[in-house]
């Protein structure tokens, strides 16, 4: 028998999540009927907030795990160990989500390779389960598992993107920056940053967000803004702020780098 420390996945307190439409009603329901979930949407854009967010709503343990292509089905599913008294089996975390009943949030799943990604195959149908064929056990999932996955569009390439039977075990939710005053209020809620200065850098990443294609693979996103919003609030001037957290990170191009600077000037300077 495997035992499991759920306290240590429980989200204790509340994150602070600012709805933006019906996101929260529609992941609802399909928790209601154990849907899979894909949240799709830029870097930063409040994905994993609005699932971390959820889970403290609907009072289930969250786990989380950061995918990456050098992951194998074994860090999913769990291996066995050597210790002094022989071998112990570990659960990986999917495993330990399917046995606990928590939500399981694999990030960037298209990192993973293919052939560690269809381990998830059978835990996203109507078997709910998931075989651990090292060990020779099935687990059939807990009726309040979920499985969750993040997917960043637009930056895939042929190699690297889902397979159409993974993709279509998921409903999907869209997400994006959020609308100017709704970010604008996040931005002052998470860093304490005035509203009139969150307002500007607001506008700022509004400029970069249109040069997306145009010399930018992404536009400022609301992660980045919360930073800017940081430094200024410990007391940093709003130049050198916005130089270290909105410009520097985006872009190596100088003339890129120029036009990002303009944006910062045409806001911030008197
Ligand atoms: N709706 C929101 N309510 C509150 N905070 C938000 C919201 N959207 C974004 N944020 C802020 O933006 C930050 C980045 O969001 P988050 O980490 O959830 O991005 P993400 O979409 O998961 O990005 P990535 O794809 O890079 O993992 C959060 O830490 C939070 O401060
Ligand atoms: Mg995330």
């Amino acid at each position: 028998m495997v035992k499991h420390d759920i306290q240590q996945f429980e989200v204790k307190t509340e994150p602070h999540y600012r709805v933006v439409g019906s996101e929260v009603a529609l992941y609802e329901a399909a928790y209601a009927r154990r849907v899979p979930v894909m949240l799709k949407g830029p870097t930063g854009c409040g994905k994993s907030r609005f699932v971390e967010y959820m889970a403290w709503k609907l009072g289930r343990p969250l786990i989380t795990v950061a995918c990456n292509e050098d992951m194998t089905a074994s860090d999913l599913v769990g291996r066995f160990l050597l210790d002094r008294d022989g071998t112990r089996w570990q659960d990986g975390p999917l495993a330990t989500a399917a046995r606990i009943g928590a939500i399981c949030y694999l990030d960037e799943v298209v990192e993973a390779r293919q052939d560690t990604t269809v381990v998830i195959h059978p835990l996203t149908d109507h078997r709910r389960m998931l075989p651990l064929d090292k060990k020779g056990e099935v687990i059939e999932a807990h009726p309040d598992f979920q499985l969750v996955i993040s997917y960043n569009p637009g930056y895939q390439s042929l190699m690297k993107d889902l397979k159409q039977s993974t993709k279509q075990r998921f409903a999907a939710l869209d997400f994006d920056y959020p609308e100017a005053k709704l970010e604008a209020e996040i931005l002052a809620h998470e860093t304490g940053v005035a509203t009139e200065t969150a307002n500007k850098l607001v506008q700022v990443a509004h400029r970069t967000r249109n040069l997306k294609g145009h010399g930018l693979d992404e536009g400022i996103s609301t992660r980045l803004l919360v930073y800017a919003g940081h430094m200024i609030a410990q007391g940093v001037a709003p130049e050198a702020a916005c130089q270290m957290t909105l410009v520097t990170p985006l872009t190596d191009d100088p003339d890129m780098r120029q036009t990002l600077q303009a944006a910062v000037e045409t806001f911030f300077v008197c």
